[in-house]
Order: C-alpha cells, then sequence, then structure tokens
C-alpha cells in the first residue's frame, strides 16, 4: 500500500482538487483507492457527497484527528491511500507527514503559497533526518501558461528548499473547478488536457519509482 498525501498549510492551492483527481485516476485505472478527508473543513466529503449515483470515484473517509487518521489508514485494504490535508494543520501535518510515503506539496505560482510550504518542508526534513522514508516534491498546480510569474516557479528558480519539483503541472483550468463541484473528476469531463495532466503525475511518479 502506497500513501499519498497532498499538503501545504497555505488554503486554496488545490490540495483537494489534485487529492480528488489522483484519487479518481488510479481508481480508474483498476487500484483499490481510499481517500481520506484530513480536513474538518470536509471539502473531499461534500465532494463525494455532491457525486451523482454510480459515479466513477472511490470511497471517502473522514479523519478529523491524527489517531483517526492512523485508524483508517490501518483499517484501508488498497493498494493506494490518497490523503487530502487541512491548511494551517499543525498537528494533523505531522501526522500526515508521519504517515505518508510520498507528499505532494501543492503550490499556486505565487510566494505566498512557497512561503506557506516552509512547515511542511521542515516536516519532511525531521522525517528523513530520523532515518524515515518519504518521497516528497513540489507540484505547481493553477500555472497559467505564458505569465513570467508562472514559469519562474515552473522552472524552480525559486526553490532552494532541496525539494524535488515535479515536472508534471496542472493548469488553471476550469473543468478541474467544476470537478469538484460536481462531485466527479476530469476524467467524467470532456477535457482531455486536463485528463492528460494528472496522468502525466502519475506516471512521473511510477518512473521515479515513488509509485
Ligand atoms: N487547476 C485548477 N484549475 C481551476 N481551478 C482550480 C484549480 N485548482 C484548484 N482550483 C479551485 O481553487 C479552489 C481551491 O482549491 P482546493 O483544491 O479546494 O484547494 P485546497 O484544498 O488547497 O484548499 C477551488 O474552488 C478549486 O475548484
Ligand atoms: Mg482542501
Amino acid at each position: 500500500m502506497k500513501i499519498i498525501a497532498t499538503i501545504n498549510e497555505k488554503g486554496g492551492s488545490g490540495k483537494s482538487t489534485i487529492a480528488t483527481n489522483l484519487a479518481c485516476a488510479l481508481h480508474r485505472q483498476g487500484a483499490r483507492v481510499v481517500l481520506i478527508d484530513a480536513d474538518p473543513q470536509g471539502t473531499t466529503r461534500d465532494w463525494r457527497a455532491a457525486s451523482p449515483e454510480g459515479a466513477n470515484v472511490p470511497a471517502v473517509i473522514g479523519a478529523d484527528r491524527p489517531k483517526e487518521l492512523q485508524a483508517a489508514i490501518k483499517d484501508a485494504s488498497a493498494d493506494y491511500v490518497v490523503i487530502d490535508t487541512p491548511a494551517k494543520a499543525g498537528d494533523m501535518s505531522a501526522a500526515v507527514v508521519s504517515a505518508a510515503d510520498i507528499a505532494l506539496i501543492v503550490i499556486q505560482p505565487s510566494g505566498a503559497d512557497v512561503w506557506a510550504s516552509a512547515p511542511t518542508v521542515r516536516l519532511v526534513r525531521q522525517k528523513l533526518d530520523m532515518g524515515r522514508e518519504i518521497d516528497a516534491a513540489f507540484l505547481v498546480n493553477r500555472a497559467a501558461a505564458n505569465t513570467r510569474l508562472s514559469k519562474l516557479i515552473r522552472d524552480g528558480e525559486w526553490n532552494d528548499y532541496g525539494i524535488d519539483q515535479m515536472k508534471s503541472t496542472v493548469s488553471n483550468r476550469v473543468s478541474f473547478a467544476i470537478a469538484l463541484t460536481q462531485g466527479v473528476s476530469v476524467f467524467d469531463m470532456p477535457d482531455t488536457a486536463a485528463q492528460a495532466e494528472i496522468t502525466n503525475i502519475i506516471q512521473e511518479l511510477k518512473e521515479a519509482n515513488w509509485l
């Protein structure tokens, strides 16, 4: 079982968007997937509640406290557990990083998102310093094709954190917002470019032997 977490203490960076779409992609590839909503705000639970009947989406389990998270992971009989993490999470962030095999630190092309990632980077470092394993990478979300800022962030010029940055990026696309609202994923929508961005993330993780 591989545990993948989307994380960043900045709200709105796209943690829930990436978590739901990654979980759906893996689920559609035939894997057993459990999506854990570790955010008391419950975005992923609301997303799942909005799903139409018979939707091709994985089960969602809510876990608002570290102990519940550990229990949910222990109970999951899955190939992949995807954890959607809250912003400003404190002990919950620590519990998620502790449990995760892969931490995707989701940032939008903005200083605010980069700076907000510092506590997560520290948690990753602490785990590695303790001799425990975790694969962590920044994932740029809502990249805009032609802006200088997007390019600067995508090229990693800001990244002196010593943490990998994924080559795959996710663009700003209306279909991501619609999918989140309708309880589905971009794989239920006619946006093949959005689908490819999510599939590329999985492919890149597999090629790195992280997944
Ligand atoms: N790549 C994207 N393209 C378009 N809208 C996006 C994208 N990523 C996130 N959003 C929108 O931004 C808002 C915040 O995203 P969300 O995933 O809930 O962030 P977080 O979980 O980090 O707080 C949502 O309304 C979502 O639909
Ligand atoms: Mg969220």
